[in-house]
């Protein structure tokens, strides 16, 4: 018989609010792009993973299909794991392309078997008990697959991995992939860091009910405005990455204000400015350009030319460049779509506003470009406009 005495972890935790979510991924993406050698990176990803979703263990398996072998590293000083691409329950997520949630690793019958040979038996060598179990695959930008994420005990009460954590880790892992297939072809830092920003921006979504469109909307808009405008291609570029972090902000935005389907009332509207701040204070202490680009554009996409916005109340070419050209793609989508609080407006009211308010809320000169170049932005607004959903 085997011991099947509970390991008690130590103290129990509560999941992660958005803005801890946040954190841990600003943490970690700045020693992740930092870092060029593979089981480094391992680590650190596994790490990440494990403090997002607060699990015991986790561990990032590679698949290396030159020796058709998982290849991992699950600490300093230990050498690297190899095991055959078809084992245990990685092997089995890997084979199959599919998550695998396990509640209770000694009452499965799905996986009796791979279990039993696999964790249990290690359970039974170390005396640890294995009960949850999720195992994720993560893939390279051609779509094949590269390895998964395997994590194993939660440490909150409940003691099982949810929905959300399973999303979690799969926006994780997603990114996780793309960065070790950086590593492996000699490291793009600059893609990486644009996977950070998009990771940073779906969980920032998650809560309030825009889509994941309107991210990539305002990102295409603003590079499209920053040419007309006459910043360089470089920096249209850069605006583009960093434009879509706007909102962030919002992650801390309590839910009945940020959903609320009628008017804000005004004191609700004054939490609801704090999202400049909030996303200005989680984004100002990175030293990376992308990521202090975004601070800026968090922090004054709502002031207005007249100097009539907020929170800093500034005019004029007080407000960054990038803010002001952020403005209008924001506003320009945000009428275009419908939101829970309002209906979509017709085009042609649109335009009528961006005429008032050319001189007002926006900077002449972007609203400028914003009229030479409308046919690109009603492309855009095309190609990417929402997905049904429920
Ligand atoms: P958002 O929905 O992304 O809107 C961004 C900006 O687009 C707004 O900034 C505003 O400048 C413009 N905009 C959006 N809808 C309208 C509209 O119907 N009329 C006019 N004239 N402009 C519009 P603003 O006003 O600073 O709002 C910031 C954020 O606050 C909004 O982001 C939204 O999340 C929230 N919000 C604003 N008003 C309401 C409201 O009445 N109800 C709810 N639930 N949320 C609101
Ligand atoms: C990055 O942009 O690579 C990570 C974030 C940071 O440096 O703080
Ligand atoms: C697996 O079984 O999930 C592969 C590694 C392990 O035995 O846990
Ligand atoms: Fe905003
Ligand atoms: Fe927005």
């Amino acid at each position: 018989m085997h011991d099947e005495r509970q390991i008690e972890p130590v103290t129990l935790l509560k999941d992660h609010e958005p803005q801890a979510l946040l954190r841990i991924i600003f943490d970690y993406a700045s020693k992740i792009a930092d870092e060029r050698r593979l089981d480094q990176l391992l680590l650190l990803m596994a790490d990440m993973g494990r403090q997002m979703v607060l699990s015991d263990r986790c561990t990032v398996w590679l698949l290396d299909k030159e020796t058709n072998e998982l290849y991992s590293k699950v600490a300093h000083g230990v050498p690297p794991l190899r095991l055959p691409a078809g084992a245990g329950l990685v092997g089995h997520c890997i084979a199959a392309g599919k998550p695998i949630f396990i509640d209770d690793a000694y009452h499965n019958d799905e996986f009796k078997h791979v279990l039993e040979s696999g964790a249990i038996a290690m359970d039974r060598q170390t005396g640890y008990r294995t009960k949850a179990l999720m195992v994720i695959p993560f893939y390279n930008t051609d779509g094949d697959i590269m390895g998964a994420y395997q994590a194993i005990n939660k440490l909150t009460a409940e003691g099982q991995f949810s929905v959300k954590d399973l999303e979690q880790l799969t926006l994780v892992a997603a990114y996780a992939g793309k960065s070790l297939e950086s590593a492996l072809l000699s490291y793009e830092i600059e893609e990486t860091q644009k996977e950070i920003i998009f990771t940073m921006g779906e969980i920032g979504e998650i809560r309030s009910k825009e889509t994941g469109n309107h991210v990539k909307r305002v990102a295409e808009y603003s590079y499209i405005l920053a040419l007309g405008a006459g910043l360089s291609q470089e920096e249209a570029e850069l605006l583009k990455i960093a434009s879509p972090m706007h909102d962030i902000g919002k992650v801390a935005i309590p839910d009945e204000v940020l959903n609320k389907p009628g008017k804000l009332t005004e004191e609700e509207f004054e939490m609801m400015k704090a999202h400049t701040t909030i996303g200005y204070g989680l984004l100002k202490n990175s030293s990376r350009r992308i990521l202090k680009a975004a601070a800026i554009v968090a922090h004054q996409h709502h002031e207005k030319w007249n100097g009539t916005g907020y929170p800093q109340g500034l005019k004029g070419e007080e407000i960054h460049i990038y803010a002001r050209i952020t403005a209008v793609a924001d506003v320009f989508d945000a009428l275009g779509s419908d939101r829970v609080y309002k209906k979509a407006w017709e085009l042609e009211r649109i335009i009528d506003l961006f005429r008032e308010e050319r001189g007002r809320h926006f900077d002449p000169r972007i609203v400028d470009a914003f009229m030479e170049y409308l046919l690109q932005l009603l492309d855009i607004r095309e190609a990417y406009s929402e997905d049904i959903h429920t």
